[in-house]
């Protein structure tokens, strides 16, 4: 790097140096920088050696394109955007780098002119933390650069603690289920066994639990991981189709087969089974299943040989199957074949604070996909909310309701409202201020009579009440006379 642009760089200031590593002549960016979006450059140079730029690590983009690797490469926590009327950057060519850096705080510096537009005035509201308009006052600018700055590192130190509850927990990131509470902790211990082991497992929890996720977790970290995962959704495939969809067919084995088809068993070989909704499956097809898993081969649709097949095979349901059983709807031979493991999802009303490690997560995820809404997190309030809620429907319930928020919120901070989550009311105080002044009085009189030995006149002399008012509230609140 030349003299020159080290020193710059140090100091802060100047156009993208060039270094030898960067093939697209755009540095990276250290969190500390502020980058300055300011395609005709003289905003720039005005801030280039005032105040601000001694505070702030200042960094050029001529360009969007400029502004847009700088931050793929590094996000910078506060960054300035010149709008001028005839300055080639408007909306359009701006919001795309809203979904690059999520955690980058952007303040628009604007000709008064461009307010007088409504859309203009709504953008700069949807997409900014803060505007300043021209002529540039380079100390206040730094001022609301500096405030943006501080606000974006202490979202970042936030935003990073679900994460780090993560890494603490161990393995339970690594199996990509969030998740320290102890029904989490507790579940992951057991999820890791089933892991190791390639005998059946059969997966249970309420709907939108992760049942789902859990069974290709245990494929991916398995000794099956290199071979495939087949998927059976047993209430998905009409009775008529079953068969062949999974014990597949040959050619012409029936009307319309026009080509041999391997079938989701077969296509297991190898690796790993996976019937999803495991007890939606026609009772006939119970009992073709049984077989299979007995002997371990399969015949297709309209052939008399028989193919040798080897997998795991791992089990979900919602329903309760050993009620099913019970029941007659689900035969007792296959359900011990299924159940020689078993997980059970927890509820995510029973996952405590893990809630809100996932619904920041969801946000995260929300917010890269719709870059430019306004939330940025949850009030207090919102949190109060996600605690309280039951969660009928699970993480899947969640993850609708904080996208439906992040799509609709008007606001900053995501509110109960925006949820679709009933505020809860604060704890009602349970003394009313009546009960606080009975107990005050009570106390203050018993210890006044027990000072004065029970004497009434005497008492009522020193509380400066009459002998009358004192027998009065000695009734009306049930104080004993010790004699
Ligand atoms: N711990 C988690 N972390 C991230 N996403 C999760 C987690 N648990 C569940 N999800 C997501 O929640 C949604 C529901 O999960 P999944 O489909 O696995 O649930 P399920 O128990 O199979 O539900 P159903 O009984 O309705 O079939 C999916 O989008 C899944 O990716
Ligand atoms: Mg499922």
């Amino acid at each position: 790097m030349p003299q020159a642009h080290a020193r710059d760089a140090r100091r802060g200031i100047g156009p993208w140096p060039a270094s030898p590593t960067d093939q697209d002549g755009a540095t990276e960016l250290s969190q500390g920088e502020v980058l300055v979006l300011d395609i005709g450059g003289e905003v720039f140079a005005t801030l280039r050696g005032s105040r601000a730029d001694e505070r702030l690590l200042l960094r050029h983009a001529r360009s969007v394109e400029e502004a847009r690797r700088a931050l793929r490469r590094a996000d910078a926590l506060a960054a300035l955007a010149v709008f001028r009327p005839t300055g080639g950057l408007g909306p359009a060519e701006f919001e795309p780098l809203l979904s690059l850096s999520q955690d980058t705080e952007w303040i628009a510096l604007v000709d008064p002119v461009a307010l007088a537009s409504r859309d203009f005035r709504a953008f700069l509201l949807r997409a900014f933390h803060d505007y300043h308009t021209l002529p540039v006052d380079a100390e206040r600018l730094a001022v609301i650069l500096g405030h943006a700055r501080g606000l974006a590192s202490l979202r970042r130190s936030v935003m990073a603690q679900p994460d780090d509850l993560g890494r603490e927990a161990g393995e339970e990131a690594a199996f990509g289920i969030c998740g320290s509470s102890p029904a989490m902790r507790a579940f992951t211990q057991r999820l890791r066994k089933v892991i190791d082991s390639d005998a059946p497992v059969l997966i249970g929890g309420q709907t939108g639990t992760g049942k789902e996720l859990v069974a290709h977790a245990i494929h991916r970290h398995s000794r099956r991981a290199a071979g495939p995962i087949s998927v059976v959704n047993c209430g998905a495939i009409p009775a008529t189709l079953i068969q062949s969809e999974l014990f597949g067919h040959e050619k012409s084995a029936f009307t319309g087969a026009t080509q041999r088809k391997i079938g989701r068993i077969e296509a297991a070989n190898g690796g790993v089974l996976f019937l999803d909704e495991i007890g939606d499956l026609p009772l006939d097809m119970q009992a073709s299943l049984l077989r299979v898993l007995q002997e371990r081969t399969i015949s297709r649709v309209g052939s008399t040989q028989t193919l040798p097949v080897d997998f795991r095979v791992i089990a979900a349901t919602h329903v309760d199957l050993a009620q099913a059983v019970r029941l007659g709807t689900f035969r007792e031979d296959l359900f011990f074949r299924l159940n020689v493991l078993q997980l059970t999802v927890p509820a995510l009303r029973d996952r405590g604070d893990d809630v809100l490690a996932l619904a920041d997560r969801f946000l995260r995820r929300a917010l890269a996909q719709n870059p430019g809404s306004r939330p940025r997190g949850f009030s207090a309030r919102a949190i109060d909310a996600l605690r309280a809620h039951d969660w009928p429907g699970n993480v899947r319930e969640l993850i609708n309701r904080v996208q439906g928020a992040v799509v609709m919120g008007e606001n900053r901070l995501i509110s109960p409202e925006d949820l679709g989550l009933a505020a809860v009311a604060p704890p009602r105080e349970s003394l009313t201020l009546d009960d606080a002044r009975a107990s005050f009085e009570r106390n203050l009189l018993a210890s006044s009579l027990r000072a004065n030995g029970n004497k009434v006149s005497q008492t009522a002399r020193q509380l400066g009440v009459s002998r009358v008012t004192l027998y009065r509230l000695i009734n009306k609140l049930n104080i004993p006379l010790d004699h």
